[in-house]
């Protein structure tokens, strides 16, 4: 009977999986998808304590405590900028979990492995180690704990890619042979260092795309112990993390012009060192909170693209009683996305949801460019790179190639940001240079309040 019901429980959270993932592609139905995973994980957890293979309680109860402890404050104290991170942490943890699942497994049944649960165990280890070492390889570029530059050396791709035939020629032995317990901590040590190889030459810039990609493979290592261990519910939830993971990393490089290729190899970033050449002093036109206003206020089409220094500023709030001030005034207000503003997938989105904008004032890249055109003003609050006209023609680039918001073709542009300080490729940008363009020097949210109080109520 407790049996049928766990399949159940399996059933309809793996349900709740899928429905989850397809909710998520809307911010319309986003937070139905956060609530429709949590459904299905809370009912994955009691159905798996409810199966009788359980030994004592004891210790579930520690690691409960202990994870909620360390959980429960990191989501709350973490800022949203740090969420890549955060992130990272969850993927180096989730990987070591699948990956100790699995040396448990290896050790208990030795002598009773065969062939094919072999072969997942092996795929599931090398996938959740390598993964382990190498999220918190990111996790510390990120958080500049560890240095953010890429770490090259002559050889590198070719000692990386031995290594890595050398861990799996011990895995394939020990598929074989099982019993060759002596080889598995050289599988293991062999994973890990593999882990920390595959990530150091990338630069901090890439690292939040590598991390879709370790989601990706903590997600596979997940499926391969569902078949290791017989349970259908960690091979759909593992196939549907790894898959999406895959799949949210090719979208990030297409949307950054890198080759997934490279990535997937840990050639990332390698040639991506912005030059940092002598600069000239070039002249930029600066503008006042009370101009900005006046130029608003006669605006009858606004394009506001957001970027970075939104989400440093938490600028949102603000944004919005612009958005409201200027909607009332007949102004027709447009938001511009970026699939790369910020420094995570959906980041623009979460903050502008969380300000209430309507999602229907939101517009993706590709239906917003040709609106620029016969636009007033683009008012680009904290972004950079994503409005570099740089990208279009400068071969040089390190962001050649990668797709733009056109607010360079705007009859006005007026920018906000606290300095002429480049964004995180490091490069200038032609756009500030231009004659109808205006900087508007300063924190985003001290001057949208500025320019909230200069309008007229
Ligand atoms: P960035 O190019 O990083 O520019 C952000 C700008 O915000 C900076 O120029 C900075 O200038 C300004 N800023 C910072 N704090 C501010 C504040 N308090 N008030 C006002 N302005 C502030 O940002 P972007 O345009 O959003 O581009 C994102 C970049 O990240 C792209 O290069 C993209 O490839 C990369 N990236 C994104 C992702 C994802 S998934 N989103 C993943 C990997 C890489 P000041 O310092 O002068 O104020």
């Amino acid at each position: 009977m407790i049996q049928h019901l766990v399949q159940y429980a399996y059933l309809v959270a793996a349900a709740l999986f899928v429905l989850s993932l397809k909710w998520m592609n809307s911010p319309a139905t986003a937070r139905r998808g956060v609530f429709a995973g949590e459904v299905g994980m809370l009912l994955a957890i009691v159905g798996t304590l409810l199966v009788n293979d359980i030994v004592n309680y004891q210790w579930i109860l520690v690691a409960f405590f202990l994870g909620t402890a360390i959980g429960v404050p990191l989501a709350y104290k973490m800022p949203i900028t740090a969420v890549p991170q955060q992130t990272a942490l969850s993927h180096a943890c989730g990987a070591l979990a699948a990956a100790l699942v699995g040396t448990a497994e290896y050790y208990r049944h030795t002598a009773d492995l065969h062939g094919f649960t072999m072969v997942a165990l092996i795929v599931e280890m090398l996938l959740g180690f390598l993964t382990f070492t190498g999220s918190l390889m990111a996790a510390g570029k990120l958080q500049e704990v560890l240095p953010t530059r890429p770490i090259t050396y002559r050889n590198q791709n070719l000692i990386n890619l031995t290594l890595f035939a050398i861990a799996l020629g011990i895995g394939v032995r020990l598929i074989v042979v099982p019993t060759d317990t002596y080889l598995f901590p050289f599988f293991v040590g062999l994973s890990l260092l593999f882990g920390v190889l595959l990530i150091i030459p990338i630069g901090g810039a890439d690292m939040p795309t590598v991390i879709a990609l370790l989601n990706s493979y903590a997600g596979l290592s997940a499926c391969a112990m569902g078949f290791a261990l017989n349970n259908k519910l960690l091979v759909i939830a593992g196939a549907l993390d790894g898959s999406s993971g895959m799949i949210l990393s090719i979208i990030m490089c297409k949307a950054m012009n890198r080759s997934f290729i490279d990535v997937l190899f840990g050639a990332f970033g390698q040639v991506q060192v912005a030059k940092d050449g002598a600069k000239e002093k070039r002249n930029v036109h600066s503008a006042s909170p009370e101009e900005a206003a006046a130029i608003l206020e006669s605006a009858s089409s606004v394009i506001i693209v957001t970027g970075y220094g939104l989400a440093v500023a938490q600028a949102q709030h603000k944004l919005r009683e612009l958005f409201d001030i200027l909607t009332r005034r007949g102004v027709d207000v447009k938001f511009a996305i970026h699939p790369v503003a910020g420094r995570m997938p959906g980041h623009m989105n979460v903050l502008l949801a969380e300000a209430d904008i309507p999602y229907d004032r939101l517009y993706e890249m590709d239906d917003i460019n040709s609106d620029f055109g016969q636009c007033d003003v683009a008012l680009v609050i904290g972004a950079n790179d994503v409005v570099n006209p740089g990208a279009r023609k400068d071969k040089d680039s390190p962001i050649y190639g990668m797709p733009i918001l056109d607010c360079d073709r705007a009859r006005t542009v007026m920018v906000i940001k606290r300095s002429m300080s480049p964004g995180f490729a490091g490069i200038d940008n032609e756009l500030f240079y231009m004659d109808k363009t205006l900087m508007l020097f300063g924190d985003a949210k001290e001057f949208i309040s500025e320019i909230v109080k200069e309008l007229p109520k």
